[in-house]
């Protein structure tokens, strides 16, 4: 988002941090049946990602942050817990080194120390910490050439260039070290450094020394943490699936990926029962698979109190309740739209392009398994607290678009769908759901916007005629322009949000985190050599967070801007109704 819109909400935000930061936080977090509970009351929240918490330079740059973040309403932030590196950096943090099969953690000022620091300021500002353990992605030089891959969309093999970046001083990457979520290391590091003879991705969940390896480090971490009450929970980790930077073997599946966090669950709950376990994946679908852990019956509903309606197990998800949906919708918006050069006329009927033939093909990667991922069946974990999903448009596909409509509508509206979709789930299963990213880039972020499984900014140098950049990470279904209006952000964001606090979603975080005015450091992740011009649209600020496209400073939304399209008034309305601006349930 331009900041200019938010230089004035900003102070106005800032102004109604009277009442923060809160007293120390009680107990832990619980699940109860679908709701989180802290001092046993329900406890809904909006949240926000800054992976680079553990990064910054200095303490009063994390207390600014989570200062900023506790004044803009949020509650809960999501953060790497892990910082692997394959060689000591000179500067900036770390906290494992994983190298030619062994590990050590560090303990100290520059490694774990730094994240004891981010938990204790944020128990000071009354924010829980979603503690992430590992990572999917981390795409590294070794294999920064054209590779046969398997396309993570369209499941096809292909010959790409992965653009992996050269993180290796002297040479041409720009960004410095942990600037990018993906540059933490993470799993792919463990398949390197270990040698696992086949060098697939998902050694990582079926070897046993990696295994092994990994349990050592969440033991490690998991036990530092143990008795905080500013621990939300334990993510297993970022994104996994079954391929990554280094692709998966042919054998893996979605028995491969939910094995082994049953494994990981368990592992972490012996070690820590205090907290709660979510998986992290980005919540797809595969109602066709076969399952590891029994659907639960549907939990009786207790009589409603007066007044209440009684809420009603939603029917499990099918194939062909998907489609069957798809071409109710496609129809309803076939009729309501209006007559469209190129249709035809049937029998005295309005037929335009589609037809049902096409919304009748597939279910799409979101829900025939293809990621190695069936959020359904790890939600049944019974270590598994929790259900996660994430909601990235630029990046995965959600479904068919209908032609129907706008590309914006089918974005915002399948969006909506994915977020009902994951609350009914988590309703069938009587567990919590959380959002855990959700982000729509903006043409003025579009130069910056690097995906999560590559490591340069594709339109870097095209801000003008952005399409669909390719099978590799955007939609594929449509040539959709990437990159919306400030003002469509806002749009999509307030009807996300909505639709996820009607249906009972428990919390939601927007990606990313943006903050300015933080201390550089050469070689670390604030570095002086990266400037506003390489990273931001915001061109009078330094001392910037990371920006991958997605970040944005005080990332405010108005439930009132929604029928807004203009942007004089859109900045108005913003000034008007500033009371409404937290990101808070409360004012909804
Ligand atoms: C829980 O209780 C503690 C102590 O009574 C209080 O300080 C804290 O604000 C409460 N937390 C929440 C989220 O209600
Ligand atoms: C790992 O082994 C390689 C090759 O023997 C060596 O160059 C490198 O320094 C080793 N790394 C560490 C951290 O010991
Ligand atoms: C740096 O990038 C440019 C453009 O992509 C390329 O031509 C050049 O070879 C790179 N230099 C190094 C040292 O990798
Ligand atoms: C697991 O990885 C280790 C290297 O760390 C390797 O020696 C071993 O052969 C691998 N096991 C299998 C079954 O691939
Ligand atoms: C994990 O920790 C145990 C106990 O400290 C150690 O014996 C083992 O070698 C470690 N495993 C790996 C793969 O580092
Ligand atoms: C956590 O609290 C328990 C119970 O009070 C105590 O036994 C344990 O030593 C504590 N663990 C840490 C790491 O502080
Ligand atoms: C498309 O979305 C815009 C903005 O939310 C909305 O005003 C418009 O009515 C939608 N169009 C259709 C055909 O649904
Ligand atoms: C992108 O723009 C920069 C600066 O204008 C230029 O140096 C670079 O060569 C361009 N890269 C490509 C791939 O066009
Ligand atoms: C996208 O654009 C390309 C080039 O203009 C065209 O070949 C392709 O058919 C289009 N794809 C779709 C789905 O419209
Ligand atoms: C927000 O962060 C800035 C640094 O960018 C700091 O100067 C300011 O005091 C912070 N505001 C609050 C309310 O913490
Ligand atoms: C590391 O930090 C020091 C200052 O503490 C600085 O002089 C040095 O240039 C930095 N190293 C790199 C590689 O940027
Ligand atoms: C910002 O970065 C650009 C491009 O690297 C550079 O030319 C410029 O000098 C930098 N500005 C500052 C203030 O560091």
């Amino acid at each position: 988002m331009r900041l200019s819109f938010l230089g004035p909400l900003v102070a106005a935000v800032l102004a109604l941090a009277n009442n923060t930061p809160s007293a120390t936080q009680g107990s832990f977090v619980t699940a109860q049946g679908n709701q989180f509970h802290v001092n046993g009351s329900e406890f809904r929240w909006i949240g926000t990602n800054a992976y680079w918490l553990p990064t910054l330079n200095t303490e009063q740059d994390i207390i600014d942050t989570l200062s900023n973040m506790s004044a803009a309403g949020i509650t809960v932030v999501r953060t790497w817990a892990f910082n692997d590196v394959e060689a000591i950096p000179v500067n900036g943090t770390w906290f494992q080194l994983i190298a030619n099969g062994t590990t050590t953690v560090n303990t100290g000022p520059n490694g774990l120390q730094k994240l004891d620091m981010v938990i204790k300021h944020a128990e000071r500002f009354g924010i829980y910490v979603v503690l992430s353990l590992s990572n999917n992605w981390n795409p590294r030089p070794l294999f920064d050439e054209l590779t046969t891959a398997i396309d993570d969309l369209t499941n096809t093999v292909e010959s790409r260039d992965l653009h992996r970046r050269d993180v290796t001083p002297g040479t041409n990457n720009s960004l410095p070290r942990n600037f990018l979520s993906n540059d933490y290391g993470g799993m792919d590091v463990y398949v390197r450094q270990f040698g696992s003879g086949t060098l697939a991705h998902d050694d990582f969940y079926l070897n046993e020394t990696l295994i092994n390896a990994f349990e050592n480090y969440t033991k490690q971490v998991v036990t530092r943490y143990v008795n905080s009450t500013a621990v939300f929970s334990w993510e297993i980790a970022n994104d996994p699936r079954c391929s990554s930077s280094i692709p998966a073997s042919p054998v893996c599946s979605t028995t491969t990926v939910t094995t082994w966090h049953s494994r990981i669950a368990q592992h972490i709950k012996s070690i820590d029962p205090n907290h709660l376990v979510s998986s992290g994946n980005q919540g797809f679908f595969c109602p066709d698979c076969p399952k590891l852990f029994q659907r639960n019956t549907p939990v009786p509903q207790p009589s409603p109190a007066p007044g209440q309606r009684r809420q009603d197990v939603p029917a499990p998800l099918t194939k062909k309740s998907i489609i069957q949906e798809r071409v109710a919708r496609w129809k309803k918006t076939r009729a309501a739209a209006p007559r469209k050069e190129g249709g035809v006329q049937i029998r005295g009927r309005w037929v335009s392009t589609p037809t049902r033939r096409q919304a009748d093909t597939s279910v799409g990667s979101a829900f025939d398994g293809s990621q190695g991922v069936d959020s359904e069946d790890i939600i049944n974990i019974p270590q598994i607290g929790f259900s996660t999903f994430q909601l990235f448009p630029d990046q995965n596909i959600y479904g068919v678009f209908d032609p129907n409509l706008p590309d914006f509508n089918n974005t915002v509206d399948l969006g909506n769908r994915w977020i009902t979709l994951h609350a009914q789930a988590g309703q069938r299963v009587n567990k919590p759901v959380a959002l855990t990213g959700f982000g729509l880039v903006t043409q003025d972020n579009l130069p910056f916007f690097v995906p999560f499984n590559v490591s340069t900014a594709p339109f870097a140098n095209d801000t003008t005629s952005s399409q669909g950049f390719g099978a590799s990470s955007a939609p594929v279904t449509s040539n959709q322009t990437v990159g919306v209006t400030n003002e469509q952000q806002v749009d999509a964001y307030s009807q996300w949000l909505n639709t996820g606090i009607v249906n009972g979603l428990q919390g939601m975080m927007q990606y990313q985190w943006g903050q300015s005015g933080l201390t550089n450091q050469g070689g670390t992740t604030i570095s002086p050599n990266i400037n506003s011009t390489t990273t931001s649209p915001n061109q009078d600020e330094t001392g910037q967070s990371p920006n991958d496209g997605y970040s944005s400073q005080s990332p405010i939304i108005c439930a009132e801007c929604t029928s807004e399209r203009d942007s004089a008034n859109f900045k108005l309305l913003l000034r008007r109704n500033k009371e409404k601006f937290q990101w808070t349930f409360d004012d909804w």
